[in-house]
């Protein structure tokens, strides 16, 4: 996944062009439901490209799984969405959740937000892969 987002992101791009295809690329791992970007203007995060279905719009920073992990610059895994008293639910199915900020000069400038239909989905190394896409894609903004 990392070399093919490395080799398709193309900062002569719109962000929002870039950000479209890399959703479709991250969208190809198993057992996701929800894939996506919310972008960060002020203290509020607002829906960016994804792959899935409808989704909430405007999600205020320290809101929901996105909002805490935008707070927090870091990454929040949350293995049952059921058992997580801030998780915002988009998506009935959605039983997992991984969040990832993207960070610019110490600044979160967006997160990256990908559901699962199963419960503890996302792993460890998948943490640190998308991290790793986060990295890649600090650069474009
Ligand atoms: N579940 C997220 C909201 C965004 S949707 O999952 C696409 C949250 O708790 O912030």
């Amino acid at each position: 996944m990392i070399e093919e987002i490395k080799a398709l992101v193309d900062k002569e791009l719109p962000l929002v062009s870039n950000l479209s295809n890399v959703s479709a690329v991250i969208n190809k791992m198993d057992n996701l439901n929800w894939c996506g970007f919310y972008l960060v203007k002020g203290e509020t995060l607002y829906l960016g490209p994804f792959q899935g279905d409808v989704a909430c719009t405007v999600i205020p920073f320290g809101k929901g799984v996105c909002g805490e992990a935008a707070l927090k610059k870091d990454t929040i895994i949350v293995g049952n969405v059921l058992e997580c008293k801030n998780h915002i639910a988009c998506s009935s199915l959605s039983r997992s959740e991984i969040v990832v900020p993207i960070i610019k000069s110490d600044k979160v400038v967006a997160v990256i937000d990908l559901d699962s239909p199963i419960f503890n989905r996302f792993t460890e190394n998948e943490k640190k892969e998308l991290e790793e896409v986060a990295k890649i894609l600090s650069d474009l903004f």
